[in-house]
């Protein structure tokens, strides 16, 4: 104890044990574990650093400094058709040869969301009532028998799932509880990242309540110090894997190693890669991808002003339209390098909070306005050391809906958007492979919704993953035939649900 009395009091965080003793023996053990296990120099020079760049860019706008991303790094969907299928033959072919990764990031908190269990967990109110880690999981499943199929070799895509201390255990349990929906258990591997305390505006540490520091994952760009910590770079080197596909738990459309991504990504050569949608909206809360400095970089949408956001290029479109789905391609050996050499240099990022704290006489006070600050570093902040770093535009409307908050009336990304977005994507799908839906008097729907009756309410239609992984495989199944929704289309076959309480 007078070992940690002499670490804190040298760290200026003596007022850490100011309720020592009117801790319980359990809460003595418990607070003295944790503080142990922290290096107090390193957090106050974290402090120190985030605080000095912090208020060194409010200095210098990051505005002046922006480019467009340039077209000879970009490939789009859409502009580039005719190489989409070459781009995606060449994905599932990694794919076969047990070269790619999927690697989710799942350590954050919800708390726009406001659940207190894995964002992953959550059920957006499908037919179905699969939760988002079981959609992405039977993705990747589907994924695995497309690259066999295409490649006539078995294969396997391994998940690395970044937890953190909030998050790990009921992670762990929800997939092992579902058997892991299907994959293999030695084939989705957790670890976690790091966390760190919450500091006022004097660099100490907050208390949250007598015996307990206020703590908080330490930004999804914490990925790389895990990394290298939890061995996850030595694992995947054992497997073999070369790409490996990043993205967030949120976005129920995601195309878990989207082979047309990775292959494109593949066939140029890139070590680092960045997935993106036109951003149409000045104001919408999305980063951007563009140049800074002559760098690769994303620029958060708080960072930049309204009149840089709402800068249009000739044709009319918004300059800055790379609108960041967090989505992104790493190459193993530009992610080793990540963690050999350039994580250290990583600065955090400030971000300023209204954290709880325990006043001195040990009352909660819960303040209403910001009161001190939470230090994260981003996924994205390693783009700047890459060598030849592409760009891939998507459609949003198939690929981008993100659930960041709880419903309310015309909220956004919220369960509601999500469900929506999932079934609007599987209509068309429906749609596409020579399908029809009718209404109950047997009166075909427009393939286009109306907004007659002030509904915008999408057909209710579900395809399992399972079944098809972007909307292949369907024609053998509706072609020609005539739906009632709520269509669902599982592995046991197509079921048309009357009535339907959603
Ligand atoms: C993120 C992107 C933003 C992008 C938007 C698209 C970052 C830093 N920002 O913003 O550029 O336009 O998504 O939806 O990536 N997470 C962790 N550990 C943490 C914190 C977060 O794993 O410590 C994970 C979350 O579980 C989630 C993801 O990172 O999967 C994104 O976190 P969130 O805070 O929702 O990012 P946004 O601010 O929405």
């Amino acid at each position: 104890m007078d070992g940690l009395r002499e670490r804190l009091a040298e760290a200026g965080q003596s007022h850490l044990l100011q309720f020592w003793n009117e801790l319980s023996p359990e809460e003595q053990a418990e607070m003295s574990q944790d503080l142990e296990g922290m290096n107090f120099k390193e957090i106050n020079g974290f402090f120190k650093s985030a605080m000095e760049t912090s208020s060194q860019t409010k200095q210098e706008k990051v505005d002046s400094r922006m480019e467009p991303v340039p077209r000879e790094v970009l490939g789009s969907v859409t502009r580039d058709r005719d190489s989409l299928k070459d781009w995606e033959k060449e994905g599932l072919r990694c794919i076969a040869q047990n070269k790619v990764a999927v690697l989710l990031l799942a350590g954050g908190q919800g708390t726009r969301l406001g659940v207190s269990y894995p964002k992953g967990m959550y059920d957006v109110g499908l037919p179905s009532h699969k939760t988002l880690f079981q959609i992405q999981a039977e993705r990747i499943l589907k994924l695995q028998q497309l690259a066999e199929q295409q490649n006539n070799a078995k294969c396997c895509i391994p998940w690395y799932i970044m937890t953190s201390g909030r998050t790990m255990e009921s992670t762990k349990e929800y997939f092992s509880k579902h058997n892991y929906f299907g994959l293999s258990q030695g084939d989705v591997v957790f670890f976690q990242q790091g966390m760190l305390p919450a500091m006022d505006y004097n660099g100490k540490i907050i208390l949250e309540s007598k015996g307990k520091l206020s703590m908080a994952p330490d930004g999804n760009g914490g990925l790389y110090r895990a990394l290298g910590t939890q061995k996850i770079i030595e694992d995947m080197e054992r497997r073999g894997i070369s790409c490996i596909h990043v993205y967030c738990v949120d976005n129920i459309l995601v195309k878990v190693a989207d082979p047309a991504f990775v292959g494109f990504c593949a066939l140029k050569g890139a070590d680092c890669g960045a997935k993106v949608v036109e951003k149409t909206n000045p104001t919408e809360a999305v980063g951007v991808v563009c140049k800074v400095d002559g760098r690769y970089q994303v620029v958060e949408y708080s960072e930049i002003t309204l009149a840089t956001a709402q800068r249009r290029s000739t044709d009319g479109r918004l300059m800055f339209n790379a609108g960041n789905v967090a989505n992104h391609f790493f190459s193993l050996a530009f992610l080793r390098d990540i963690v050999n050499i350039h994580e250290p240099q990583l600065q955090h990022h400030v971000a300023q909070k209204k954290i709880p704290y325990v006043d001195t006489q040990g009352q909660l006070i819960k303040p209403d306005k910001p009161n001190g600050i939470k230090m994260e570093k981003f996924v994205f902040d390693i783009f700047q050391f890459a060598k030849t770093f592409v760009v891939y535009e998507v459609l949003r409307e198939d690929e981008f809906s993100p659930l960041k908050n709880a419903d309310s009336q015309d909220g956004k990304d919220n369960p509601t958007t999500a469900r929506h977005s999932l079934m609007s994507l599987h209509h068309r799908w429906v749609l596409n492979a020579g399908g029809h839906f009718i209404d109950e008097n047997g009166t075909r729907v427009p393939a286009i919704p109306s907004l007659k009756d002030g509904t915008d309410l999408p057909i209710k239609c579900e395809i399992s993953p399972l079944v098809s992984y972007g909307g292949e495989g369907l024609e053998g199944l509706v072609k020609g035939r005539e739906f009632r929704p709520t269509l669902v289309i599982d592995k046991q076959g197509l079921h048309e649900l009357v009535k339907n309480g959603l």
